[in-house]
């Protein structure tokens, strides 16, 4: 932990690092955005891309941050509307248009200032503007800060699925701010212990068991500076920045971080995205808990302790009952993860491990083994 000067005040920052970047975290971090930018970008225009939400909260701070380290650099704005709905092609378009016609040239960083939707679209738009220009991601929701933003996946959703347009493009640094955390709603902040619950689950069983002592109090409440979220912030990022950095492009180890996507994936098309993230992956997490333990592959009580941890947090662990479990195995099909026509599951053997069968970091499932736990 270090201790930085951030205009008047000092901030106390933990620094994690993957290859190429760091991740800091810590109270106050926002304020050293410029500092972090000069140190690892030092571009002549930088673009913060935001949202309606998030732009008229933090973006000004953003903008001082900078202004302060870098007063000659060129700083624009550029929003986007919020939502899931608009991580999409059209929108990578137009964020590239606004872009040229702004004039930003390759010596422009692109600031994604907001959630994990911001930081896939505008980490999308770095990836490919002139060939790729650096990204500076600022996560401001608990998902985004212990997940979207670090591991350099980027991409946009297209009607047939979820992040099927995309680019791995890792950020210049990433910096995330608890203190950002007391404007969200408390359903996007539950929805952010998803992922916290997933990496307790696919890493850490001294970690899970912390989560599921804490999550009942911090779900409940929003505790942007609770130093119980800090650590659980600065956990996190270090078990994702390990698992990143010891597979980046995802040909192993990094299937682990998917425990709970495929059918959280499904589930959060078929619903419209009328369910968020969060909340279909912890339904997915449930789901695929059960299936590990149908198959022989979890011990037995797994999925009941996934499932508590993930109510205590006041998260949805039970499918839909409006939903077409056909509908979702069809939806599954358009995985990523899928191998020759067959969709791959990432599952745990027990808390804390997941399963290498054969070197595998994933496992092809029958249909019907994946209906049953739907109905
Ligand atoms: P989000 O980006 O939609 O943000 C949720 C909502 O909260 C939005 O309305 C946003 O405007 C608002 N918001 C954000 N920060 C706020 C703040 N501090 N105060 C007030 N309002 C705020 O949703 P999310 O859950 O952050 O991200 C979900 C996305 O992340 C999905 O598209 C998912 O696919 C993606 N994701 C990507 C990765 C990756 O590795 N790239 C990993 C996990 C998830
Ligand atoms: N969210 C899965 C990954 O980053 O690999």
């Amino acid at each position: 932990m270090t201790g930085a000067p951030s205009g008047n005040a000092t901030v106390e920052l933990r620094t994690i690092s993957l290859p190429g970047y760091d991740v800091t975290v810590g109270r106050g971090a926002l304020a050293m955005a410029g500092a972090i930018a000069a140190t690892t970008t030092r571009a002549h225009h930088y673009a913060i891309v935001s949202d309606e939400h998030v732009a008229p909260l933090y973006a000004q701070r953003v903008r001082d941050a900078v202004a302060r380290v870098l007063p000659d650099a060129k700083l624009t704005l550029l929003l986007v509307p919020a939502g899931e709905e608009h991580k999409t092609r059209e929108l990578w378009a137009q964020l590239t248009d606004q872009l040229l016609a702004s004039g930003a040239g390759r010596d422009t960083t692109v600031i994604a200032l907001g959630g994990g939707v911001i930081g896939d679209l505008a980490g999308f738009v770095a990836a490919t503007y002139m060939r790729g220009i650096p990204v500076v991601q600022l996560p401001t929701t608990l998902l985004a800060m212990v997940d979207a933003s670090v591991g350099g996946k980027t991409a946009v959703d297209t009607p047939a699925g979820k992040n099927l347009v995309g680019a791995f493009h890792p950020p210049a640094a990433v910096i995330a701010d608890p203190d950002t955390l007391g404007t969200l709603t408390l359903r996007e902040l539950r929805a952010g212990f998803a992922e916290v619950v997933k990496h307790g689950v696919v890493a850490d069983a001294v970690y899970f068991a912390n989560v599921e002592a804490a999550v009942p109090r911090l779900a409940a409440e929003r505790g942007a500076g609770d130093a119980a979220l800090v650590e659980i912030v600065a956990r996190s990022v270090e078990i994702k920045a390990s698992v990143v950095a010891a597979d980046e492009r995802e040909n192993g180890q990094r299937k682990i971080l998917n425990f709970g996507h495929t059918l959280g994936h499904a589930i959060e098309l078929v619903s419209g995205y009328r369910l968020l993230h969060g909340e279909a992956v912890a339904i997915g997490m449930a789901l695929e808990a059960r299936l590990a333990e149908r198959l022989g592959i979890a011990a037995g009580g797994t999925a009941a302790r996934v499932v508590a941890a993930l109510e205590a947090a006041m998260l949805p662990a039970t499918f839909p009952h409006r939903m077409d479990p056909r509908d979702v195995l069809e939806a599954t099909r358009a995985d990523k993860k899928a191998r020759g026509g067959a969709v791959e599951y990432a599952l745990p053997v027990r808390i804390g491990e997941m399963s290498a069968q054969a070197g595998r970091w994933s496992v092809a499932v029958p249909d019907e083994d994946v209906l049953a736990v739907l109905d």
